[in-house]
Parts: C-alpha cells; structure tokens; sequence
C-alpha cells in the first residue's frame, strides 16, 4: 500500500448513498451537535478520525488550505523515490521537514484534542485513526494503544536501512549545526522523520487495523481532514458501507459530505467541545 493522491486512487459514484437527514442546510448548529452527541452516546463502537485540521488551531499549518504545505511546496518534489534518488533531493527535504517540524515541536493540544482524549476516559472511543503526525493526540491524554498512526510520526528519526531510531530534536540540532541530509551513525544509512511519504509504503499492521476497526464500527466521526488520500480517505466510506452512521465535521466541503449522515461546517475545537458538553449532559441526565 502506498501513500498517494485520490487521482491516483479508486473514486467511488455518491449516488451510492441516499439523502440524509442532518446534512440539511438551516439545521441549527446546536441540534447538529445534540444529535451528534446522541449517537456517542448509542454507540457501540466509536472511531474518530482526523487530520491535519484537528491541529491548525494548535498552530501546526494543515497541507491543501491556502497557506498550507503544499501551498509553499510542490508536493510533487517529497515522493519518497526523490528521497532515495538523490542528496539534493534530500536537502530540500530536511529543508521542508525541519520548517514543518518548528511548529509541531511547541504545539499544544487544542479542545478539539482534548475533547477526543476525554472521549476516550469516557469509555465511548474504541479507536482514533489518524493521519496526523503531531503526536497531539497523546499529550492530550489518549492512550497508545487507541490510536492508529496511518502516516508515521515526525517526533522521532529512524534510518532506512538499519531502523535505528533517533530523537527528533537532536537531529534537528545537527541539521542546526550545518548536516542538510544527516546520515545514520551506525550503518552509514539516510535518516528520515519516522513519517509516510507519497510513495512510501503505508505500515502494514496499522493500515490493516485501521481498515479492520473500520468496518466493525458504528459512528465514524471524521474531524479536520479534506479526504483526498489514499488510502487513509478510503477509511469513511469501509464504516459507511459496514452500515456505520458518518459525521464530517471540517472547515470546508469534502468529496464525501454527500454521503455523510451528519456535516458541519465549522471549527474543530468549538464543534467538538460543544459535542462533548453534550455527551456529559446526556451522561449526567442519564438520557
Ligand atoms: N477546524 C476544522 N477544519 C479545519 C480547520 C479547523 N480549525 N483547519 C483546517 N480545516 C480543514 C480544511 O478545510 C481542510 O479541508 O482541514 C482540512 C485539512 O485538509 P488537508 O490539509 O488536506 O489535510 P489532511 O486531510 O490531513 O491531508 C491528508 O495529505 O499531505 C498529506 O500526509 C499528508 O496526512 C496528510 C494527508
């Protein structure tokens, strides 16, 4: 499996899937979230699913919204072969990497994250699959074990060839002192952020978890992603086609909102916050 672009990927007709009721234009925001809530609350097998829009409220830019990655880069220069090809592809890659990592490294939690994580103390989250490579998720309080990380993580360096695995922040401190593609001190390998790249192979064991926890699932609830690559976009429509009920909440329109049974519009943070006030009222009133 590798990691590429929906044009490269399968694309699926909306017809497939009726009209649904929430998506409805008018329907006040505070019913969306109530009735959001309802369905945590009926769930059996909750999933979250996020992307680079759970995090921009935590200061960390997303990739397709202007002023995003791919708005400063051409993500046709980071396809993993280019890595492999040669050093200068690597330099302009330690270049994007280290400019991407700044904000990652003083990132905070925000409420969307915090809400999620309390989703989980809450015993209402079987699993969080994400594409984010922030690690946001853990220090807001979600355990390892529940989340699937689709895209690797940026806080840690391993080498390609013998997998030993670095600390982020002293790579960043040698590439500081003047290395622009450090190599492995053991074997003499290239060094790269533990992340996926287009192209790369996608790790196996938590692609097929996810994919797995996907079709077992009840309420899949997507928060901040454009669902434009594959494979991890595939994800929503495995839970929908398994009978799951399908929320969206992202700032902007995604090729699936048609299909969802739920879509907001909106913020992460207050969105999420305002569905987890809910659920502990729903929690207190025993409703
Ligand atoms: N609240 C809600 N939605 C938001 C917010 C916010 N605060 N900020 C941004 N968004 C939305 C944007 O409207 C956009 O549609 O989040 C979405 C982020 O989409 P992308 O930038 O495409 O990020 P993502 O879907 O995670 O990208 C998938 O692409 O480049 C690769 O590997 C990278 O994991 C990444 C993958």
């Amino acid at each position: 499996m590798k990691l590429r672009t929906a044009e490269q990927g399968q694309r699926f007709r909306y017809s497939d899937f009726g009209f649904r009721e929430y998506r409805a234009r008018g329907c006040p925001m505070e019913d969306k979230l109530k009735k959001v809530a309802q369905w945590i609350e009926s769930a059996h097998r909750l999933i979250v699913f996020s992307g680079a829009g759970l995090s921009t409220e935590s200061g960390i830019p997303d990739f397709r919204s202007p002023g995003g990655v791919w708005d400063r880069y051409n993500p046709e220069d980071f396809y993993f072969q280019n890595f492999l090809d040669s050093e200068a592809s690597r330099e302009k890659y330690w270049q994007m990497a280290t400019e991407m990592y700044e904000p990652i490294k003083i990132a905070r939690p925000n409420e969307a994250h915090l809400a999620i994580a309390e989703l989980e103390k809450l015993g209402k989250l079987d699993c969080v699959i994400t594409q984010n490579i922030d690690g946001l998720h853990f220090k807001a309080g979600n355990s390892e074990e529940k989340v699937i990380q689709l895209h690797g993580t940026a806080i840690f360096v391993s080498c390609l060839r013998c997998k030993k695995r670095y600390d982020r922040n002293e790579i960043q401190e040698r590439i500081k002192a003047g290395q622009k593609a450090p190599r492995c001190d053991d074997c003499g390998g290239l060094l790269k952020p533990a992340t996926i790249s287009f192209g790369q192979s996608m790790p196996e064991r938590e692609t097929e978890e996810a994919y797995h926890r996907s079709s077992l699932c009840d309420l899949f609830i997507v928060v901040g992603s454009s669902l434009v690559v594959q494979p991890a976009a595939s994800m929503p429509l495995v839970a929908k086609r398994s009978g799951a009920k399908l929320v969206i909440i992202n700032r902007d329109p995604t090729p699936y909102d048609d299909m969802a049974d739920l879509v907001v519009h909106g913020q992460a943070g207050s969105t999420m916050r305002g569905i987890l006030d809910h659920v502990k009222q729903g929690t207190r009133t025993g409703n």
